[in-house]
């Protein structure tokens, strides 16, 4: 079933193109977004959380991104952003988890903060958090609502190992939960690690190619502008120990 699915769409800053006509449907499974920075995976993902003016159609789950009202909105697409920090407003880290389920009215999925969140963390002032730590409170903050759609920007980005693996546990508690999981990477190193479906190469605000991630080839990642598949994970993986 598409869960999510963008026409023809575009997006202008001042004027600028920085998305150009993409289409893409996502399925229900794990999907991976590769490109350079500046090829607009954020953007992207921003329009089909609503947070970006789009020409062109967005759907999700058959609705248009346009017409559904921010709270609807909300529950059915969870957008972790970039940047841990941005958005902590509570005074504790449970607050702060528990901050989003009061606002959209909805029951926790506390599952999520499990395998995102360790105990010792959930009294501290979140803004007091590492930067991997905050990684963590942040994503666990958006997804404890149990929305269908997950978009995650660089989830990655600020983790050491430990965090990369919660990440790539909580993924695949999505993926078994029947989330619709769009991943932005500027690495495909991490997206061996998920284990995606599909794949979405994006250059310079189009789509390059897209197909199922098996298919992906070394001229594709050039094409992008990325390193080949591997690469980095032969010599990470092999210094990764037991
Ligand atoms: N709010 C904005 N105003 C103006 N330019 C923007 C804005 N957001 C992003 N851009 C520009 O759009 C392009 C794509 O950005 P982005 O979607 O963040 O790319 P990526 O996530 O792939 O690195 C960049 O050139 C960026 O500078
Ligand atoms: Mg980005």
């Amino acid at each position: 079933m598409v869960l999510v699915e963008l026409r023809d769409v575009f997006v202008r800053f001042n004027g600028k193109p920085v998305l150009r006509g993409i289409n893409a449907s996502f399925e229900r499974g794990v999907h991976v977004v590769l490109g350079r920075n500046g090829a607009g995976k954020t953007t992207m993902l921003r329009a089909i959380a609503g947070l970006v003016g789009f020409e062109g159609d967005i759907r999700i789950d058959g609705r248009s991104v346009r017409q559904l009202r921010r709270g609807e909105l909300s529950r059915l697409v969870g957008y972790c952003w970039q940047n841990p920090y941005y958005g902590f407003i509570e005074a504790t880290v449970e607050e702060e988890l528990r901050a989003i389920l009061d606002i959209l009215g909805v029951e926790g999925d506390w599952v999520v903060a499990e395998v995102m969140v360790p105990l010792a963390l959930m009294g501290r002032d979140p803004l007091t958090l590492s930067g991997g730590e905050a990684k963590r409170v942040s994503l666990a903050s958006i997804l404890i609502a149990g929305q269908p759609v997950w978009l995650l920007d660089e989830p990655f980005a600020y983790l050491d190992w430990d965090g990369v693996e919660a990440v790539a546990r909580l993924i695949d508690y999505g993926r078994r939960r029947g989330k619709t999981i769009i991943i932005t990477l500027h690495e495909p190193f991490y997206a061996e690690i998920v284990r995606p479906d599909t794949y979405l190469a994006l250059s310079d605000g189009s789509v390059v190619s897209r197909g199922r991630w098996g298919e992906l080839t070394d001229e594709t990642l050039e094409k992008v502008g990325l390193a080949s598949r591997g690469v980095v994970c032969d010599s990470l993986c092999s210094g990764r120990g037991s």
